[in-house]
């Protein structure tokens, strides 16, 4: 998408309040990329992406940023732990797996852009499915008026299943086979080939086997499946997949400080997290990667990695791992005011969520901006007391502020409630005066 790096600021700026320096550090990187892919091939091999690291306290918005711009750029994005993986050769999850998690995400998402391309085509095919099914079928030598009645009869069955008259109708279909996309990209491509054999097995089980009874509205998503098979081209949308994971994708590497090693814990080094670095070394350098899909070049894929770095530096990474995330964003710790602003500002803000979900029980909850207020110090209070853990020490108060009301909304049906600060101060007071239970609840 050709957004301009202050497009894409002021995008997240809606979601995500301060963090200035790394919004504008990554809406950089990707506009890059897109000047990159206007350029001609031979000039675009030589341009790679720089390589972000972001360093910045638990619960300050690392991972939503990334999050949030994978959503809204629709490229392919993972999100994956590092602390998560071994290094080859022992057991547990080898790095490459994901390069193989992009693919995986990439198929996705083209397939869903498909769908969305296809979405009249995919309805014809499901509605002439289920018609086929309600109606008994047109006798072969059937006369020219029986087959214009018949032509009438299939119009009415039609308007009916739309207007969802027939929606508890039940008719006999086959379940479509397992599909190899659902299968788990945590296995190398070896692997993943033995899964594809047995699920080719499971999918020889004859038609009659695979029949199943089922009302008209369930029916139509089994279907859906099906005509997705049956329209979309499948290898194209490999083929696209795997080009714009090569190109476009982004790989989010979380917690990249707890494979760091420490170089004041002399002695007590743990080889196998420097092997994991290592490892990424070629992965986040350019190599090439075996995915059941084909072979991907990893050399321009972005690497974003995070962490909080409490314990270790970005300097106990090995060089040449530091080497290759030259650029550097700092996320600044959360203030009383940005965490007001947090709860006031953002859209899809925890107070708006509250909201929603006790109005589906017919309670008008109201949170008054004195409360916000309250609640903004409160957190950063507790925070300061015990841990920092940022904006998620809002969760937990409003959860701890809201528990009753929660539980028993029912009994405010079709009443306001509106939360002031008395009250939160009434419910989290008594918690906060005493640090062995503030540790404990909040
Ligand atoms: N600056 C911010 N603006 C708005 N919301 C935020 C901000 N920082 C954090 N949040 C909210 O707090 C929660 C945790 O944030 P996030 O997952 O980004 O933390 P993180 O920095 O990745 O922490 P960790 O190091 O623990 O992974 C999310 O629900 C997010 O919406
Ligand atoms: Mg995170």
């Amino acid at each position: 998408m050709n957004m301009t790096p202050s497009q894409i600021v002021e995008y997240l700026d809606e979601y995500i309040i301060a963090q200035k320096d790394a919004k504008r550090c990554i809406a950089l990187a990707l506009r890059t990329r897109y000047r990159r892919m206007q350029l001609d091939t031979q000039m675009q091999q030589e341009i790679t992406p720089k390589n972000i690291l972001m360093i910045g306290s638990t619960g300050v918005g690392k991972t939503e940023i990334s999050r949030r711009l994978a959503k809204m750029m629709r490229v392919p994005f993972v999100k994956v732990e590092a602390s998560k993986f071994t290094e080859v050769g022992f057991v547990g999850r080898d790095v490459e797996s994901m390069v193989r998690d992009l693919v995986m995400s990439s198929i996705a998402l083209v397939k869903e852009e498909q769908q969305e391309l296809n979405e009249d085509a995919i309805k014809e095919y499901v509605l002439d499915k289920i018609v086929e099914k309600l109606l008994p079928p047109l006798p072969p030598l059937a006369s020219d008026s029986k087959k214009s009645e018949y032509e009438s009869s299939r119009e009415r069955m039609r308007a009916k299943v739309i207007d969802g008259k027939m929606d508890d109708r039940v008719i006999k279909i086959e379940m479509p086979r397992i599909t190899l996309e659902s299968s788990d990209s945590s296995l190398p491509p070896e692997m993943a080939k033995m899964q594809e054999i047995f699920s080719t097995m499971s999918g020889a089980m004859s038609k009659k086997e695979r029949q199943k009874e089922l009302k008209v509205k369930d029916a139509i998503k089994v279907l859906d499946i099906e005509a997705s098979e049956a329209l979309l081209d499948m290898d194209a949308i490999r083929t696209e997949a795997l080009k714009r994971a090569e190109d476009g994708g982004i790989i989010f590497l979380d917690e990249i400080d707890k494979v760091a090693v420490s170089s004041s814990s002399q002695g007590r080094n743990d080889p196998s997290k420097e092997g994991v670095q290592r490892d990424l070394l070629p992965i986040v350098e350019g190599s090439s990667v075996g995915t059941k899909y084909g072979s991907i070049k990893t050399d321009h894929i972005l690497f974003i990695a995070a962490g909080a770095f409490h314990l270790t530096n970005p300097s106990d990474l090995i060089p040449e791992l530091q080497g290759r995330f030259p650029l550097r964003v700092e996320l600044e710790s959360l203030t009383e005011q940005t965490l007001y602003a947090i709860l006031s500002q953002t859209k899809n803000s925890l107070p708006k969520q509250y909201e929603a979900l006790l109005g589906v029980e017919g309670v008008e909850l109201v949170f008054d901006d004195e409360a916000l207020r309250s609640i903004a110090s409160l957190a950063h209070l507790a925070n300061e007391k015990s841990e920092d853990i940022g904006a998620r020490r809002l969760h937990t108060i409003l959860e701890k502020v809201l528990e009753d009301i929660s539980f028993d909304a029912e009994l405010y049906r079709d009443k306001k409630y509106v939360v002031s600060s008395d009250f939160v101060h009434k419910k989290l007071d008594f918690v906060l005066e005493d640090d062995d239970l503030s540790r404990y609840i909040l």
